[in-house]
Formats: structure tokens, sequence, C-alpha cells
């Protein structure tokens, strides 16, 4: 018999629909403010220190989904926040399904289309708790812990792709 190791993963792109009722029931079941395709959120340690930038909607978001026997296990998105940067958010996997190397997976693929849309760094701002899943991607650490809506501690993580 099959164990849950050796049954076959799909990884593929979903749409936003598929993967806000994970974000919002699961990933950021606390979060009152409306879960958008994108964040507006900049990189802060960039030339240009805005944290906010509207501009940032007109790039293309991309939604990774692994299927397990047609169940959604895990997710990931990315999107440029500049021609040049682009940030990984929203990563979750199934409880049943972690420690098998789904996030790394999904990692990979997220950054795969970072380099194709000629992106020179990925990053993001993981919880302190799943820090060890980014660093184990190579992604370093950048600042100080701060607080986020859904996150007591967080922190900036980078990783230069070129
Ligand atoms: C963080 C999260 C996405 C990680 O997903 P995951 O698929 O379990 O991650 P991976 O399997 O790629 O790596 C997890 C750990 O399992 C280990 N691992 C990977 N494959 C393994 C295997 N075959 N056997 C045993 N351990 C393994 C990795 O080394 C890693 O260890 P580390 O934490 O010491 O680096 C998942 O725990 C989660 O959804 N947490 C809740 C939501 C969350 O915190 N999301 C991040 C928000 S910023």
């Amino acid at each position: 018999m099959a164990t849950e190791n050796n049954k076959c993963l799909l990884f593929k792109r979903i749409e936003f629909s598929e993967i806000l009722p994970v974000w919002q029931c699961l990933l950021w079941p606390d979060r009152e403010s409306v879960i958008e395709t994108h964040s507006a959120m900049a990189w802060p340690c960039s030339d240009n220190p805005d944290e906010i930038d509207m501009k940032i909607f007109e790039y293309q978001p991309t939604f990774w989904g692994a299927y397990r026997e047609n169940k959604l296990v895990g997710v990931n998105s990315g999107h440029r926040t500049t021609l040049s940067q682009y940030r990984s958010r929203g990563i979750w996997v199934d409880p049943d399904h972690r420690r098998q190397g789904i996030a790394q997976t999904l990692f990979a693929l997220t950054e795969h289309q970072a380099v194709l849309e000629k992106c020179e760094m990925m990053w993001s701002m993981p919880r302190i708790s799943a820090l060890g899943v980014y660093q184990t991607h190579g992604f370093i650490c950048q600042g100080n812990v701060f607080e986020t809506e859904t996150s007591p501690e967080n922190i900036y993580v980078k990783k230069d792709l070129i």
C-alpha cells in the first residue's frame, strides 16, 4: 500500500479563486483587511524606500498549487514589485503533508517564474516560526523583527537570483 510520502504530487499553476479560500481560512484566518491578488508592499531596503506602491498591481501575479490525489495540499504565489524584484507571498502546506519538501518545490517554481520575468532578486516577509524553511531555500534575513496584521514576529528575507 502506498504511504503518504510516495503518493504522487502534482504542481501546477492555479487561479486566484483557488488560492483565496486557503489564504482566508487556513493561512490568514484572523486577517481583517481584504486579501487581494497582490500586496502593494515594496521591498523596503531598495533605492525606493516607499513601502507601498500601487503600481505593483500592474504586474502579473502567478499562483501555484501542489495537489496530492486531487486535493490541494500546498500553495504559494509571486509577483514583481519592481522590474527587477519579485515577491514570494502566501506559502502554506497542509499539516498532514509537511516536512516532505513541498514548500521547497513551491519556492523553486516561484523562483523560476521570477527568473523568467528577469528579476534579480526574490524577497518575502516570513513569520519567524517559518524562517528555517525560507533559509533552507537560500533566503537571507535583512533588518529587524517586526509585527504585522497576521503575525507578531516577521522579518524581511531576500535571495539574489543573479
Ligand atoms: C512553513 C510551511 C509552508 C513549510 O512547508 P513544508 O512543505 O513542510 O516545508 P518543507 O518540507 O519544504 O520544509 C520543512 C522542513 O521539513 C524538512 N524536510 C523536508 N523534506 C523532508 C523529508 N523528506 N523528511 C523530513 N524532513 C523534511 C526541511 O528540511 C525543513 O526543515 P527546516 O524547517 O529545519 O528547514 C508549512 O509548515 C506551513 O504551511 N506552515 C503554516 C503556514 C506558514 O507559517 N506559512 C509561512 C508564512 S510566512
